[in-house]
Parts: C-alpha cells; structure tokens; sequence
C-alpha cells in the first residue's frame, strides 16, 4: 500500500516561502522541472499552494523568456555549483540554463483537474504570459538550425544528468582546472551520483556560458557541446500544444499560428531521429552531426510528445513490453542490454517515476492502456519496495536511491498512483 499522508508531509515539509525544495540538504533550491511535478501534487490537496509554486517559479523568469533550471532563492553552503559559478545577472540568482518545459502541460493539467474553476483560470491566466515568453524563449533562441528541434547546450539542461547518451559528446568538453568540493558527496554515496571527471566538464560548460555573456549565439560557436535531446524536444512540442489550448481558452488567438508552425516544424524534423533497428527516436550530436546510439527512456518521450506516428508508436510499445522484462523494476533510465547500463547510478540505469508517468501517459495517448497500467503498477512497487518516496530507485533491486522524502516522487504518488 501506498502512504498518501507521508506524500502530503514530504510536500510539507519540503514547502520552502512559496516554492518546494526537491529534498532537503542534496537540492536546497528551487528546480524547474520538478516544481511543476511538485505542483500537480500540491494539487490533490492544496490547490493555493499548487499555483503559488508556480508563480514563486515564473518570478525568476529572464527577461528574455528563459526559466533558469534553478532558482537559487537563499543561501545555502549545501550545494555546488552555486550562483556565483554561474555568474548570472538576474532579479533572482539562478543558474544560466533550463531543463525540459513541463510547466504549460503542468497549468493546462491543474486547469483542467481544479475543484475551483474560478480561481483556476484567473491563476492560469496570469501566468500565460510568462509561459509564452518561455516557450518563444526555446524556439528562437535555442532552435539553433531552424528546423524545429531545439537545442541542449548542457547535460544538465535535459534532466538527465549523466545519462550515457551524452558521453560521446561530453567527452569532448575540456575539464576545468581549478579545485572545488562537490557538496553532492555529502548527502549521497559515489556509487549512485555521477563521477569526478563528468563534474570538471559539466563546470566548463557552465563558465563557457558566463564567458559568452549568456548570448545564444556566441554559445553555439564557441562550444564544444550541442546536442538535440528528444526529450526536450517531445515535452516541448507537448507543452506547446498545450500551451495553444490555453491561448485558445484565454482568447489570445494572436499567439497560436505562430506556435502551430513550430509544431509542424518540430513534427517534420524528428521524423528524421527515428532509428526503425532501435524502435524508437534518437538523440542527435550536433557537433559530431550524427545520431548518438544509446537507448534511454529519454528515447521513448516522443510518445508523450505525441510525436510518434502509430506504427512507429506500436514498435514502441513493443519496445517498452521488453523493456519492462529486462530488469526487476522498471523501467530503467537506460536500457539494461546496453554496455554503459548501471542499476544504482542516477541516471544510468535507476527507475524515475515522473518519467514513468510521462511514458505511460504517451502510452495511454496511442490506445495502449494496459501496457500504461503495467507502468503504473511498476512505478507503485518502486515505493512499495523501497519503502519510502526516494529521489530514484535501483532497477535490479527497488532499493530507494539518492534523496529521501524527494518531492516530485511524493507528488506523482499523490497526482497519478492515488488517483
Ligand atoms: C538532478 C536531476 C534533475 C533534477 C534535480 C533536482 O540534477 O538530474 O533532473 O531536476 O536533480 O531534483
């Protein structure tokens, strides 16, 4: 059985003056991407906290569109890099990349599952446009060869850390010099965070933005990494339509040819990252101009990103079914038949439940809701087995990884294993 209360007190006790730390001590900030997981959670039980996490969100918005990956909203000597390695100019100290669009899919969900539709709609209508901003943000700023597929100019802009599928391109990244003390070690063991040589490149990527005053273009020639991840791109092009449903329900009908034509792009080019051996859609290295080969559940986002077309979506789903049976829990980060596949480590193998719910709802999307309720009940016995709502869960044994009492793991509980 699955605790809701203990989801509700993480939520709780993870609440930070308006915003919802991921967990205490490993991320004592706030996380773009988890805070609008985090906020269908708040949902099912506290919709003014639900759209305050949004708001408190938006309010560290660049003033060109961009929503910082972090928000760094107070000092706290628990985390590294902090916002003077970032070295960003904004009202609220963050750092200088995003991390995969939930939040207009996020507003849309709370919109629609709110038990108070007045207030729903002024809440959604105030933040449309910072979501506009945001998403004119990625596309003129970030789809870098105009073809509709944005661009990651960071392996943490994917939320997939460490994922192996950004090691080919990452090894090309020189590693800083200089010395620092990772904070991570502290809270987490070695054997599940990423290692020493990954952080000196990830650091380099990071002052190389600082160096190039932020700007866009000046990024994409001097770096040394650009990848097109499928994962952004498929929560992107969900969001999007999502964010076209808002415009629609707000009469802004000014905004929506616009944002349509990007979804025509985007919907033409990722034809092209479809790889039939592999039975899904691959990352592509911009820099190498070539197709990075590993399989990741990143890899299967395009079913939540509706952008599968059905027979492509049906090998995916067969994909997924084996997918499922290769390990003891699932489904894991990355495929358990490849070389680099590792149980415990982050995102390298260990199930994460956001993702699990993004994939069953693109599974849902295309007619296969049993194969989506094998992943719901997969993701329960993470918890179960676990015992708690930890940060990830190692794919051979469901132990809980990482962060304890983490909160969009709470939230998925409350927002999608409750229901
Ligand atoms: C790690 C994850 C990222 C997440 C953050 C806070 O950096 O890779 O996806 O947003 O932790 O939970």
């Amino acid at each position: 059985m699955i605790d809701l209360d203990s989801a509700r007190a993480i939520l709780r006790q993870n609440d930070q003056d308006g915003h919802t730390v991921p967990t205490r001590g490993l991320y004592p900030f706030q996380w773009n991407w988890d805070s609008a997981i985090t906020a269908l959670g708040w949902l099912t039980f506290d919709e003014a906290r639900a759209w305050e996490e949004a708001h408190t969100m938006f309010r560290g918005q660049w003033d060109n569109g961009m929503l910082p990956h972090i928000l760094f909203h107070g000092h706290s000597e628990s985390y590294f890099p902090g916002p003077e390695v970032w070295g960003a100019k904004a009202a609220i100290p963050s750092s200088s990349i995003s991390q995969p669009p939930v939040w207009a899919t996020a507003i849309n969900l709370m919109l629609q599952r709110s038990g108070d539709a007045a207030r729903a709609r002024a809440e959604a209508r105030a933040l449309l446009p910072g979501l506009l901003g945001y998403h004119e943000w990625w596309y003129r700023d970030r789809d870098r060869d105009n073809n509709g597929l944005v661009q990651s100019f960071h392996p943490w802009e994917s939320g997939m850390d460490n994922s192996p599928a950004w090691d080919g391109p990452l090894a090309r990244v020189p590693e800083v010099k200089w010395k620092y003390r990772r904070r991570d070690l502290g809270h987490v063991d070695k054997e599940e965070r990423p290692g020493r040589l990954e952080y000196n490149r990830y650091l380099h990527l990071i002052e190389l933005q600082k160096k190039n005053d932020f700007d866009p273009e000046l990024i994409s020639a001097a770096s040394p990494y650009r990848v097109v991840d499928i994962g952004t791109v498929s929560i992107l092009h969900r969001a999007t339509r999502d964010l076209i449903e808002l415009c629609r329900i707000f009469g802004q009908d000014a905004a929506i040819p616009g944002l349509e034509s990007e979804l025509a792009r985007t919907r033409a080019a990722v034809s092209a990252c479809w790889s039939g051996r592999d039975r899904c859609f691959l990352n592509r290295d911009i820099i190498a101009d070539a197709p990075l080969a590993e399989v990741t559940t990143g890899t299967l986002l395009p079913l939540f990103g509706l952008l599968a077309d059905d027979e492509q979506a049906g090998a995916m789903a067969a994909l997924v079914e084996e997918w499922l049976g290769a390990s003891n829990f699932g489904l894991s980060s990355t495929h358990p038949a490849s070389a680099r596949y590792e149980p415990q480590r982050y995102w390298r193998g260990p199930v994460w439940l956001h993702i699990n719910w993004m994939i069953a709802e693109g599974l849902r999307a295309y007619g296969y809701d049993d194969l989506a309720e094998r992943i719901r009940s997969n993701t329960r016995k993470c918890i179960e087995t676990a015992g708690g709502y930890y940060e990830y869960f190692n794919s051979e044994t469901g132990e809980g990884c990482g962060g304890g009492n983490f909160s969009w793991t709470a939230a998925v509980a409350l927002y999608w294993l409750g229901r």
